[in-house]
């Protein structure tokens, strides 16, 4: 008996002793393998006469199983041990700053764009969008400039090959790349019924190029129509506006009379600058008047064009350079550099593609 005891006592301790899965397996080998000590000792019970066995039998059967108990917890505890290491190595840091590859930068046109949706969103007015290639119809003629009109001379426009002639009155067959962003005006008011508030930036054309003229350009347009809409309206619109763009509260706006066919009255709408250190900054007056936009209060003819009736509803409509906005706001003075694609002008005046404009937080931040 004292034998069985050494043999429990010495495999109890290898069996703790063991480092690894393999060296359990090893010990679990030398106990309980086929050659095993302990099954060695179970299979001497065979020749054994009834009594003997009777007495060993519970020994050593109580011997395999106190071994094989021992091995089990202690697997258990190495598995458990070996997959805590791993996740310690292979644990992800969260706290890790993030490495965000800035492959581009997000184009002055496009911030500016962003940041007009933003400001406008503000103020209640949705973003609408029209074809780029329009018909002579909604480029010219629902804005109340027919064929003959003198005003077509103010629009430097380019025709669609094949498209001389034709009914004025298509509504369906593109004629002219759009001269202004004015046609969704009428897009949005055959589209949708009044109250309307709406922006319309995107892309307009005009045969025309030099360092403040390119002949693709952007606008945005803004249309309001509803009941009882005044020039107020328009003027208190375009001071919040130019306010929030330009992010000073000492903006001064000059409405000068002028002439649009699509409005009545027309205006300019100049802003005025101070000089600081021989440069042209918006705010103040000291410095002069920089001409920034067209407004005026929606004519009564586009109004009825659109099939609303003028006595109705009217509105005011205003059209502003995208591109002269950002010139102003970011300080470039040459508009051929926004469409030259030079990847040295893009890492100079581009904003990062992560920062994204909003009214809270300033929205040129
Ligand atoms: N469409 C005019 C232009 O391109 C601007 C404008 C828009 C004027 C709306 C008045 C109202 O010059």
């Amino acid at each position: 008996m004292t034998d069985l005891d050494d043999l429990r006592q010495h495999l109890l301790v290898a069996v703790e002793a063991s480092a690894g899965l393999d060296a359990l397996e090893a010990v679990r080998v030398d106990a309980l393998g086929k050659q095993g000590r302990v099954t060695q000792l179970l299979k001497t019970l065979g020749g054994m006469t009834p009594e003997e066995r009777q007495a060993q039998g519970p020994a050593i059967h109580a011997l395999r199983e106190a071994v094989t108990g021992a091995i089990a917890s202690r697997k258990a505890h190495l598995e458990q041990a070996a997959l805590e290491a791993q996740l310690a190595s292979e644990r992800v840091d969260m706290t890790l700053p993030a490495e965000v590859p800035l492959a581009g930068t997000v184009h002055p046109v496009s911030q500016v764009m962003d940041e007009l949706a933003e400001i406008f969103a503000d103020l209640g007015f949705a973003v609408a969008s029209g074809p780029e290639l329009e018909t002579d119809w909604h480029n010219f003629g629902a804005l109340n400039i027919p064929e003959t009109h003198p005003a077509r001379a103010m629009h430097d426009t380019f025709y669609l090959a094949g498209s001389g002639g034709g009914d004025p009155n298509d509504r369906e067959t593109p004629r002219v790349l759009r001269t202004h962003t004015s046609p969704v005006q009428i897009r949005t008011m055959l589209q949708q019924k009044p109250p309307i508030r709406i922006i319309a930036p995107g892309r307009t054309y005009r045969s025309d190029s030099d360092a403040t003229h390119t002949p693709m350009f952007h606008q945005v347009e803004g249309l309001v129509i509803d009941k009882g809409i005044t020039l107020g309206h328009l003027k208190w619109t375009l001071e919040t506006f130019l306010k929030a763009f330009f992010e000073r509260d000492d903006i001064v706006l000059r409405l000068r009379p002028s002439y649009f066919p699509f409005t009545e009255p027309s205006a300019e709408v100049d802003v005025g600058y101070t000089l600081e250190k021989g440069k042209r900054v918006i705010g103040g007056s000291g410095g002069g008047w920089m001409e920034v936009l067209g407004s005026g209060m929606v004519h009564p003819k586009v109004i009825a064009a659109c099939g609303l009736d003028p006595n109705e509803w009217q509105g005011f409509a205003f059209g502003c350079g995208i591109d002269r906005l950002a010139m102003l706001k970011y300080g470039m003075d040459d508009l051929r550099a926004f469409f030259d694609g030079d990847i040295r002008w893009l890492k100079h005046y581009g904003f990062a593609s992560l920062d994204v404009p909003t009214l809270s937080g300033g929205v040129g931040a």
